[in-house]
């Protein structure tokens, strides 16, 4: 429950990134010792990847200290079964190093969700290229590989996931990889970074062109994960909506290039500091258009959240998704709180009005619900966002952080909204009665 209309004001620490330590914590599979993660939040898919480790045979647990371990040294299944693939699809990662460790992998296919097939074909070809056998079948993958020898591999398009799990294969490979048209996400680097500290030998990770020597043993490291840059980005906008003044720390300015030009296109005061941005928002937007591209293009994972804001703007804006083929889900959400917003394809054309209202709306993903939190930051009245399981999945204390910024956010469980429903059902009954 949102109550909208208060200023953000103060200081605001972002968490560990969720897109690369899901990665990490695939990629300590290929150590022969254990590995130490500084940084890794305590969100639910972080916990879902402990799970999945956990069911490989490699201990995975938090100590005191919120550092995690993971001990790949015993013996590791090469399954990742359907049940915990189908709760989490970036476990996907976990391929890449099975197939370099083990030589093979059997890993549930994963499904697609509601922002898009989420196809791993370019996964797949890639492992192929490095000499692994790919069969299908029953909903699962079965890789094989008695040998990878490292070889050219030109990504059709510079996917994230792909360009990560191809790496992972690579860093034992014999030989040399290239990996051409690699994605340039900042998670990227941070991978490469965390392998190399392994003992791996890669080049080139951030740009399009990523070079990795195979070498022959990787040992355990101790590693701390880059900031959440999408995180900080849902902070900037979130203090944009609510006219707010924030200082978002522990946040690295140069991985948020095109965010923040935007936000100064739309008019917002933005100051860099080395490891912190503050924003200083006293005005409505300007609208300004909006193209996602694959990094260090505008992220895609920020779309639901600008959308949101330019929804407050003055004029029209356009926003293009081309990363996803169905990221406008939440429009039919956020247009019953009086947003106005038509989409066509791959458009959405945002027609900026003067004040939404809080309304009961439901989140279809994590992006997207943090787009309609944010949206009952600025609404009148009180907001009803359900279903926010999806937002706990990637933002670690989500409401706690924005409520010591002066946001109204309270999490009401299910029996406790029915029992309040059903006393003030009962009052009007007795003030009729
Ligand atoms: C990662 O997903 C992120 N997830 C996503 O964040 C992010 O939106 C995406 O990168 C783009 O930046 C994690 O890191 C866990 P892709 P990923 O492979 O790796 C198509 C969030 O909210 N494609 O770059 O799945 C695919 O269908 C999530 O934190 C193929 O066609 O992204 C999509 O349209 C959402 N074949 C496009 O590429 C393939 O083999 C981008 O996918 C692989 C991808």
């Amino acid at each position: 429950m949102i109550k909208g209309g208060n200023r953000l004001e103060g200081n605001i620490s972002v968490s560990g990134a969720k897109n690369s330590a899901l990665k990490l914590m695939a990629a300590a599979i290929l150590g022969d010792s254990k590995s130490i993660l500084q940084g890794v939040p305590k969100i639910r898919d972080v916990f879902t990847m402990i799970e999945v480790l956990n069911r490989l045979g490699i201990r995975a647990e938090f100590k005191e200290d919120d550092q995690l371990v993971i001990d790949p040294s015993g013996k590791i299944s090469c399954e990742a079964s359907y049940d915990l693939i189908s709760q989490m699809r970036a476990s996907i990662v976990v391929l890449g190093p099975l197939l370099a460790k083990l030589g093979e992998a059997r890993v549930a296919m994963p499904g697609g969700c509601n922002i898009g097939s989420r196809k791993i074909d370019l996964h797949l070809r890639g492992f192929e290229s490095l000499g692994a056998q790919i069969d299908m079948g029953q909903g699962y993958i079965q890789a094989k590989a008695d040998i990878l020898v490292g070889t050219p591999v030109l990504l059709a398009f510079p996917s994230v996931g792909a360009t990560e799990n191809l790496m992972m294969a690579a860093v034992k490979a014999k030989g040399v990889t290239i990996i051409e048209n690699a994605a340039r996400e900042p998670e990227i680097v941070d991978l490469a970074n965390f392998l190399n500290s392994m003992g791996a030998d890669i080049e080139g990770a951030g740009t399009s062109s990523i070079k990795v020597q195979g070498v022959t043993t990787l040992k355990g490291t101790k590693y701390r994960v880059i900031p959440d840059r999408i995180e900080a980005g849902t902070f900037l906008i979130a203090c944009a909506i609510s006219k707010g003044n924030v200082i978002v720390e522990n946040a690295c300015p140069e991985h948020l290039g095109m965010v923040l030009r935007k936000l100064r296109d739309a008019g917002f005061d933005i100051q860099e500091q080395d490891a912190s941005v503050r924003i200083i928002a006293d005005t409505r937007p300007k609208a300004v258009d909006i193209a996602t591209l694959p990094y260090p293009g505008f992220p895609t994972d920020l779309q639901a959240q600008m959308m949101t804001l330019l929804s407050l703007a003055d004029g029209t804006s356009v926003i293009t998704e081309n990363i996803f083929e169905n990221r406008f889900v939440f429009v039919s959400e956020i247009n019953k709180m009086g947003s106005n917003i038509r989409t066509q394809g791959q458009h959405a054309v945002i027609e900026g009005v003067e004040q939404i209202e809080g309304a009961r709306v439901r989140c279809p993903d994590l992006r997207a619900g943090a787009g309609l939190i944010l949206a009952g930051l600025a609404a009148k009245g009180t907001t009803e966002v359900e279903e926010i399981g999806h937002v706990e999945r990637g933002y670690e204390k989500f409401e706690q952080k924005l409520n010591r910024l002066g946001a109204d956010i309270q999490k009401v469980s299910e029996e406790i909204k029915e029992t309040a429903k059903a006393a003030s059902e009962f009052v009007g009954g007795s003030e009729k009665g």
